[in-house]
């Protein structure tokens, strides 16, 4: 087992290190939660406050033209794309995750309209679900949506499949699926692929064009950093621009907007996809949080994901033996950049854990979520949490009666 030493010696000689003076962090502070909300960026804070101080209060409504507001979505979607190996012109930044699924969803099932049912995963995230199964309600045809074992999705797929929806990174075990792969094979039988990337960007390296991914859409409030309620992102391939309709048109993914005219004509490219007027002060705060990225390749951020991942996992294992299940993946090429770890008692855990400085997450029944951003966590940290965490069970600090009651948010 490692011990602190080693771990002050792997932070000494990590090339990342400098980065986490990017963040706004409170000394002592161990977060493990960037998976859920990713911490304030010092340029996030800067890019906002002229935002508001140089553009809106100064420039007010000549901004739109003078500071690029109106740009704003896919300016910001060129610079989010090659984290997701996208190319110039295929990424926007708008709305919010389910709502860009939902574009997706009825936009995509109007592209193969001799096929009659959407496959999603059956341990989704909830909202993905909900989503999907009122757009296949609402597609203007029978469509029926049906929640599957991921694993059994080669044998569902028939010739009446119309489109698959995966989330890449499954929220709660932190499994990373094969996205060329399976793309391929949706593709192979004839189907159209949605990625949700909501646990993927700015997590794991991703690229869309080499795995000829259709559509993605993703949020940028998690490892991105841009904030709560920050907008999503949704990705469309070239070879559908101009051929995927947005099914919810609005003014601003007009061709002319300021040409009021009364019939609607979609702008050229993704920027159809837009609908109503951007969140410009949302928008430049990702752009500030997009800083923390500058110069860094995905491949040595998840170099150094995976090395904090197994440490972490090493550590528990010897320091806690048999006290949790873990449910993350071991293989590297199946784990993105989050454990999850299984005990009865997870909800209290995780808030005596809150309580000493050393932040994760819980998510129903019984799982214990802590995610690792290399970008701002260091080797003793995961060293330190784990120590933590042994603290919290030998002391039994997680039966503390405040934690009898959980929190609307966990
Ligand atoms: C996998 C996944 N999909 C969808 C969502 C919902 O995102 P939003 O609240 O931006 O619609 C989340 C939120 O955490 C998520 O984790």
């Amino acid at each position: 087992m490692r011990t602190r030493d080693d771990c002050l010696e792997l932070d000494r000689r990590d090339g990342l290190a400098a980065r986490r003076d990017a963040f706004v962090l409170a000394p002592g502070l161990i977060y493990l939660d960037g998976n859920s909300l990713g911490p304030l960026t010092r340029s996030t804070r800067e890019r906002v406050v002229a935002t508001l101080d140089d553009e809106w209060a100064t420039g007010l409504v000549r901004s739109w033209n003078t500071a690029g507001w109106m740009a704003a979505p896919t300016r910001v979607g060129d610079r989010l794309a090659p984290l997701i190996g996208a190319r110039p012109g295929e990424v926007l930044v708008a709305d919010t995750l389910t709502i860009l699924l939902a574009k997706l969803i009825l936009g995509a099932l109007d592209l193969r309209p001799e096929r009659s049912v959407v496959l999603g995963d059956a341990a989704n995230f909830h909202s993905d679900l909900y989503v999907a199964e009122a757009m296949a309600r609402r597609a203007g045809r029978p469509i029926s949506f049906r929640a599957i074992d991921r694993d059994t999705l080669d044998d569902e797929l028939g010739e009446d499949v119309a489109l698959v929806m995966l989330t890449h990174v499954d929220y709660r075990t932190g499994e990373m699926l094969d996205l060329a792969g399976v793309t391929a094979r949706v593709h192979g039988a004839g189907a159209l692929m949605l990625w949700d990337f909501a646990h993927s960007t700015g997590a794991v390296p991703l690229d869309v064009t080499a795995a000829d991914v259709d559509f993605a859409a993703g949020c940028t409030y998690k490892y991105l950093n841009a904030g709560p309620g920050a907008p999503g992102f949704l990705y469309v391939r070239d070879r559908f621009q101009g051929v995927i309709e947005n099914p919810l048109p609005g003014w601003l993914g007009h061709a002319r907007p300021f040409d009021f005219e009364r019939r609607y004509e979609p702008a050229a490219g993704v920027q159809a996809f837009v609908t109503s007027s951007p969140s410009v002060i949302a928008i430049n705060a990702l752009d500030g949080a997009l800083d923390a990225f500058d110069g860094v390749t995905m491949d040595e951020i998840r170099a150094k994901s995976l090395a904090l991942t197994d440490l972490f996992i090493e550590l528990v294992e010897a320091r806690l033996p048999g006290a949790f299940t873990l449910v993350t993946p071991r293989e590297h090429v199946r784990r993105a950049s989050q454990v999850s770890l299984r005990h009865e008692e997870a909800y209290g855990i995780i808030q005596a854990l809150i309580a000493r400085g050393v932040v994760g997450d819980f998510r129903a029944p019984d799982v214990c979520r802590f995610g690792f951003t290399p970008l701002y966590l260091g080797f003793v940290d995961v060293y330190d949490a784990v120590e933590h965490l042994v603290a919290v069970l030998e002391r039994a600090e997680h039966r503390d009666a405040a934690y009898a009651t959980r929190n609307p948010v966990t």
